[in-house]
């Protein structure tokens, strides 16, 4: 098989990921099936999809941090930094010396809850100091003034000062910040940053998303974000994939998905948000009927066919293949070829 030039390859590329978790007395849950993702060098990608749906699992998978019952059952997830081999971070134990390279070296993470990255009992400062030291072996004066660099550059104000507070002493947008330092302190090719502005304020939320995008461009850095707030993804993301009860639907150019969703699931999530064009109608906003079930009860074929309003015979039993819709895919019956005959919804 031709290589693929090192220019052009994705710097992230998830095949035919599964993943399962164990239960000691029920069978197996498979949690997500058959995800395809690709994200480019420097890019972002945002998964969206209603609670439950599989986007932290997806995400928490590149580094190996679901919980210990959680496998990945199929596929692969291939990883490209720039100027390395290839590896298939799915095929590496958890706690092997070529995961802990990747983690918080060339993928970090960030959370909604900045407490889940930082310890309550060492100052912010000790804490990037460490990380710094232990990626880049820098001397501790050294470190430290990194530290007071990168504090500044995420928007810290006395920075000098905040690097030896606890995060306890710090706001909730400050406490972010210093996660989002931390994160950064190694230069990752990718950034993986689930919900990080959920519990923040509107202010701070934009001010936050602000400070990603450009540290970003800063850094050259790709994005994989993960969020429930479809402005944020038309802001922020080059691709998006929208996520249904551990499938992913719908996905492709961000672009070409807001203008023309085609999945019946996409299309609801985007009726069930407020717009501005929507405030200027008065239009009422619908949220989607019934929830999303357990995956457990998830059918063999369409995981939407319980709460879909277009659903009809092949649905619950076969899976539907992906229908190419100019730049980007959505799996659908009713955009298949063998389905032609019925509505398709526009
Ligand atoms: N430890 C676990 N044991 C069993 N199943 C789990 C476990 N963790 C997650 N799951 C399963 O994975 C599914 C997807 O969870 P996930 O956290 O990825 O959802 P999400 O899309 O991130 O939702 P949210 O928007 O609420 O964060 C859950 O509904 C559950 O079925
Ligand atoms: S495959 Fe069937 S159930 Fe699934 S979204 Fe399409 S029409 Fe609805
Ligand atoms: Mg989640």
């Amino acid at each position: 098989m031709p290589q693929t030039p090192m220019a052009d390859r994705p710097l992230l590329k998830i095949e035919d990921v599964e993943i399962a978790f164990s239960s000691p007395d029920e069978a197996d849950i498979v949690a997500v099936r058959q995800v395809d993702l690709a994200l480019g060098p420097g890019k972002t990608l945002c998964l969206v999809g209603e609670s439950g749906c599989g986007k932290s699992v997806t995400a928490r998978a590149v580094l190996h941090l679901n919980d210990q019952n959680a496998v990945i059952s199929r596929g692969r997830i291939l990883f490209s930094p720039p100027g390395d081999e290839t590896v298939d971070i799915a095929a590496l134990k958890s706690d092997s010396l070529a995961m802990r390279k990747i983690r918080g070296n060339q993928i970090a993470m960030i959370f909604q809850e900045p407490m889940s990255s930082l310890s309550p009992v060492h100052t912010v400062g000790d804490q990037i100091d460490e990380m710094i030291t232990l990626h880049e072996g820098l001397k501790p004066r050294e470190a430290r003034e990194r530290t007071v660099s990168l504090l500044d550059q995420v928007g810290v104000p006395g920075p000098r000062e905040r690097a030896d507070s606890y995060p306890f002493q710090l706001s909730g947008g400050l406490r972010q910040r210093a996660m989002i330092a931390m994160a950064l302190a190694c230069k990752p090719a990718l950034l993986i940053a689930d919900e990080p502005t959920t519990a923040l304020d509107v202010t701070t939320q934009a001010q936050i998303l602000d400070l990603l995008k450009e540290l970003q461009e800063d850094y050259g850095m790709a994005m994989l974000f993960i969020t429930h707030d479809l402005g944020v993804v038309a802001e922020i993301a080059d691709e998006v994939a929208v996520m249904y009860l551990g499938d992913v639907v719908e996905q492709g150019n961000v672009f070409d998905v807001f203008r023309a969703p085609r999945h019946p699931y996409t299309q609801a999530l985007m009726r069930s948000i407020p717009t501005i064009a929507r405030k200027k109608e008065r239009q009422r906003l619908s949220p989607i009927k019934g929830t999303v079930p357990s995956a457990k009860d998830r059918p063999e074929g369409c995981a939407f066919t319980s709460r879909c309003p277009y659903a009809f015979e092949p649905c619950a039993g076969t899976k539907p293949d992906r229908a190419p819709l100019g730049n980007h895919v959505a799996r659908c019956h009713l955009l298949t070829e063998s389905a032609r005959k019925n509505e398709v919804p526009a």
